[in-house]
């Protein structure tokens, strides 16, 4: 296999190879999977609770794609394109109460809704203005204040949420508020598929994470495939669930726990570097254990050694790809597979 050779991964995990590694060494691969995986999937835009003004401008993946956006919150949520369809000027810099959007370049005026209200200086154009010249909507979705948007994504993010629901019913969802002190964001030297593939196997618990493996019976541990995501369950020495490791593709993470929710987001930069967020909500009263050897944070420092390691040895010629345990890593064989199908 080269480069040139479609990435495939076999679904029959007992006889499957792991991705290739020039699938993580390769800059044309690397930009394809932006353009056919990032660019068509559901990205967090914000907890409503944080948004305080009428107008909400964000970036689509601000350090990959950096596609500009505006968040209105009147009346139904919806979310326009902040690029004047005149000549490109970005419209809103800043979060403001207006109830219109004006372009500061050449005076054209849009409603909340997106539609064009004002223009100067177009007589004389023929069949103008349009639909066109209106602002481009894209889809959201409002999960219990978390809003998340997509351009066009085949990915059923309602009914992984849907899952969500199912399986925690008592999980006080509504009761969720940021903590920023315990929020972090790293920028790590290692692709983003290796980031998620560790993720979505407890294989290396025992090995990785002694203070993890000291709270938690690994053979308990349970891996179920969803649509588009995976779910990791795991217990704790008493067989009471120790967290919900929620993931859905390619790079949102959602881990519930006792205390609250834990949100992770992966964003490639290059191909040899990623930059983690990890977003704390606790529990309104509850706060994120931290510095405890099974602590979110001390976990991710020891995730972050092992995974840069991996990809200073995904790059040896010595490296091609490997086997899957059929036990331990059916996340990271649906993992692939879902690369392989949406990359095409
Ligand atoms: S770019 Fe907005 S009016 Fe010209
Ligand atoms: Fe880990």
């Amino acid at each position: 296999m080269n480069e040139n050779s479609k990435i495939s991964v076999n679904k029959d995990i007992s006889i499957a190879q792991t991705l290739p590694s020039y699938f993580y060494t390769s800059e044309d691969i690397f930009i394809k999977t932006i353009d056919n995986i990032f660019k068509k999937s559901w990205q967090f835009v914000t907890h409503k609770k944080l948004i305080k003004k009428k107008i909400y401008p964000f970036f689509f993946m601000k350090d990959l794609i950096d596609d500009p956006y505006i968040l209105i919150s009147e009346n139904n949520l919806k979310i326009l394109s902040n690029v004047c369809t005149h000549r490109a000027a970005l419209l809103c810099l800043d979060e403001s109460n207006s109830s219109k959007i004006k372009c500061n370049y050449h005076g054209r005026v849009f409603n909340l809704e997106g539609q064009i209200i004002k223009h100067y200086g177009f007589e004389g154009v023929k069949n103008f203005p349009s639909s066109t010249d209106n602002l481009i909507k894209i889809e959201h979705f409002n999960w219990k204040n978390f809003i998340f948007c997509s351009k066009e994504s085949n990915i059923n993010i309602k009914s992984f949420f849907k899952d969500i629901e199912k399986r925690l019913p008592n999980y006080n969802f509504e009761n969720l508020s940021f903590n920023s002190e315990v929020s972090e964001t790293y920028c790590v030297d290692v692709h983003w598929a290796l980031y998620c593939e560790n993720y979505l196997e407890g294989f290396h618990v025992p090995f990785v994470h002694k203070g993890l493996n000291d709270d938690i019976n690994y053979s308990n541990y349970e891996t179920i495939t969803l649509d588009d995501a995976v779910l990791q369950i795991a217990k704790d020495k008493n067989d009471k669930i120790y967290a919900h490791y929620y993931w859905i593709f390619p790079n949102l993470m959602l881990n519930f726990y006792d205390w609250g929710l834990s949100m992770n987001i992966i964003s490639p930069l290059n191909k040899n570097k990623t930059k983690i967020k990890f977003l704390s909500f606790p529990k309104i009263g509850m706060e994120q254990p931290k510095d405890i050897p099974s602590g979110i944070n001390v976990v991710e420092n020891e995730d972050q050694k092992i995974v840069q390691s991996v990809n200073k040895g995904i790059q040896s010629s010595n490296y091609s790809s490997g086997r899957y345990s059929v036990k331990h890593e059916k996340g990271v064989h649906y993992f692939h597979r879902l690369i392989s199908k949406y990359l095409k």
